[in-house]
């Protein structure tokens, strides 16, 4: 299978696209290195994939449609999983622009020409940010979410919705993903752990939002690959139905449904912050602070449908996850500074 995926330099096109050429298939990597965070660590997961013939590098912006359109011409994908994206909550609050444009233009990009070049399945992911501050627990894809709290959640919504719309009139077959706080090795420097570890070792206070009343539902790297490659094979379509009403979300006009990926076991900010503590060895200092503008209170993923379409729920314990985190990071940090 050929694959184009966008986002390769980023966390988790990087993890999926390593994956799927290890399991021997071909991934054309769509990339614009954007500088929203270290370069270095971007350049380093392009040169690791580097490593495998059957992956072919493209540096551009996803706004730049003629050079998609080419990339995408040349390649003749089977699939496209478009991860490319400004992402971040609290970015969105300082540049909300950047969002709109790869996010919003960048992603209609991606729909269109994947439909252009009838491909199998078009992925998209969207975020937990969508459910905003939604009440009832556990988040499901069939609840009501359309109060975001940020830019970024509302271009993402932008997105599903473009999407659906798309695969209305065109046929595309099209699943977008909601993901659940995604960590693990080879992460991002604008999130928690990879903020908390680095300060840490530093021997500087980390920050805690929400005086540490806030919960997660986080979700290991390798789980959400997984699940993207098994929802990869679960083209939606009537045959795979899902009886259940309350939790099916294939559209009765379109190709289109919405799967959450996330294994549904919030856990509390503070009791990831000792697991930290425990896997690097040393007490953190810590500095509590209010809510930050845009922040959710929990996110808390029902796995139901994901289990439903797939037999499979993410199920890496938190600590398993942040102890390889660790690890790679006491590894790679050299030579990300350098
Ligand atoms: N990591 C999470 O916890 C999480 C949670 C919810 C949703 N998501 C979504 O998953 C996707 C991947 O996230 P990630 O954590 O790997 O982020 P990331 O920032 O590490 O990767 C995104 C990649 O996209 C590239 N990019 C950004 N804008 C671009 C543009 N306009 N043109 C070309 N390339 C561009 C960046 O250079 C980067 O390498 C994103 O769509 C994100 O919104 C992530």
């Amino acid at each position: 299978m050929h694959y184009f995926i966008t986002g390769t330099a980023g966390f988790i096109g990087f993890h999926l696209a390593r994956r799927l050429l290890a399991d021997g298939h071909q991934v054309t990597g769509f990339d614009g290195m954007t500088p929203y965070y270290n370069v270095k660590l971007k350049q380093m997961r392009h040169a690791a994939l580097a490593q495998y013939p059957a992956f072919t590098p493209v540096i551009a912006m996803l706004e730049d449609r003629a050079t998609v359109e080419d990339a995408m011409a040349a390649a003749k994908p089977d699939v496209v999983i478009h991860l490319a994206a400004q992402a971040g909550v609290r970015y969105s609050l300082e540049n909300p622009q950047s969002y709109l444009t790869s996010n919003v233009t960048g992603s209609y990009n991606i729909i269109e020409l994947a439909e252009r070049h009838k491909v199998k399945h078009l992925m998209l992911p969207s975020t937990s940010s969508i459910y905003g501050a939604n009440p009832t627990v556990p988040f499901r894809e069939t609840d009501r979410a359309d109060e975001p709290l940020t830019i970024y959640a509302a271009t993402k919504k932008s997105m599903e919705l473009m999407a659906h719309a798309h695969a209305h009139l065109y046929k595309t077959p099209t699943t977008a993903f909601r993901f659940f706080t995604v960590y693990g090795p080879w992460g991002r420097p604008d999130m928690a752990l990879f903020k908390f570890v680095d300060l840490m070792l530093n021997d500087q206070p980390i920050e805690i939002y929400g005086e540490g009343q806030m919960s997660r539902d986080f979700t290991y790297i390798d789980d959400l690959v997984e699940a993207i490659i098994r929802i990869s094979h679960v083209i939606p379509d009537e045959s795979n139905r899902v009886a259940d009403d309350k939790i099916e979300t294939l559209s009765r006009q379109a190709p289109f449904r919405l799967v959450n990926i996330g294994g549904g076991q919030p856990e509390n900010l503070m009791d990831f912050v000792e697991l930290v503590e425990k896997a690097l060895g040393q007490p953190a200092i810590r500095k509590m602070l209010p809510m930050q503008k845009g922040d959710v209170p929990r996110t808390y993923a029902a796995p139901d449908l994901l289990q439903a379409l797939t037999g499979y729920t993410p199920s890496t314990r938190l600590e398993e996850g942040v102890k390889a985190f660790v690890e790679w990071y006491l590894e790679a940090r050299r030579e990300l500074q350098e």
